[in-house]
């Protein structure tokens, strides 16, 4: 059975190449990035905080949060990309992550060939691979340029047939980093709808958006990321109010947690 269980995750980037004497402003009140440490001159980013969360077949969670709160971090740690520096993680069930789709894309290499490619980078054998054909090619609607190098791709022509391929894996568990537009509005219909069967058909999805339709159109979860910790977590009617509720009074700032001001 599929699930998914942190316990008290932090995560922190350790920041070289930045000069600590800099930091000579007051960052009080800041809502966006994680929160900076400067610690025996050297700065580090907290970008998670003690997260826990329990995820199982059937959930669907979506995490908000402002730019740097935290988002893509945690979707990287349940991939296990990345390995907390503190807490436990538990993943059941195998993941396809939807983050930078045109990874892995050889753009010397036709369409096809880049089906295949992706298809074995992916785990798939060459069979399996092959099979992924006929459906990314109905979904790309790009005829003839299937047979040609991807160079030659417009970036829509090659986000269609990435997009295509990545949501032709089925997985147990789904991790998206902000669905991707795929160009022109009757074409995202199509891959909306895309979207919606690769959910249904995953126990457990992760997506990590800033657009609060889609979180109501695809999540029962929600979880709110500020400064890298757990603000709001549960049912997303109840969580997403509350998010709403916050933006609309400006007195409600986040919690000040950077204080650098006697930095030298
Ligand atoms: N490679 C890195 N090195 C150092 N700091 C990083 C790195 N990647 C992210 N951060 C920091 O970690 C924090 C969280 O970043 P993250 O990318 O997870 O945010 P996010 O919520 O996904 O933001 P966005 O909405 O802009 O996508 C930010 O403060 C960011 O500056
Ligand atoms: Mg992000």
């Amino acid at each position: 059975m599929s699930s998914i269980i942190l316990e008290n995750i932090s995560l922190t980037y350790p920041v070289y190449g930045a000069d600590a004497r800099s930091f000579k402003t007051t960052l009080l009140n800041m809502a966006t990035g994680g929160r900076l440490d400067k610690e025996s001159g050297k700065i580090s980013v907290e970008a998670l905080s003690n997260v826990s969360l329990q995820l199982e077949k059937g959930d669907r969670l979506a995490i908000l949060g402002h730019n740097g709160a935290g988002k893509s971090t945690l979707l990287k740690v349940i991939a296990q990309i990345y390995t907390p520096t503190k807490g436990s993680i538990h993943v059941n069930g195998n993941a396809n992550c939807l983050f930078d789709i045109m990874m892995g894309m050889d753009h010397e290499l036709n369409g096809y060939e880049n089906i295949l490619l992706r298809g074995l980078i992916l785990g798939l054998s060459k069979n399996e691979s092959k099979k992924l054909i006929p459906e990314v090619e109905e979904f790309a609607e790009l005829g003839d340029f299937m047979k040609m190098p991807t160079k030659t791709y417009s970036s829509g022509m090659k986000l269609r047939l990435a997009y295509g391929i990545i949501t032709s894996i089925r997985s147990e568990i789904l991790l998206v980093d902000e669905i991707v537009n795929v160009g022109d509005p009757g074409f995202m219909e199509k891959a909306k709808g895309r979207m919606q069967g690769l959910v249904h058909r995953s126990d457990i999805m992760v997506l990590s958006t800033h657009d609060l339709v889609l979180i109501r159109e695809f999540c029962n979860k929600a979880l709110w990321l500020e400064q890298g910790k757990v603000k709001c977590l549960g049912n997303v009617d109840k969580v997403l109010k509350i998010y709403r509720d916050s933006e609309k009074n400006p007195h409600n700032l986040p919690t000040p947690t950077i204080s650098l001001v006697n930095a030298e």
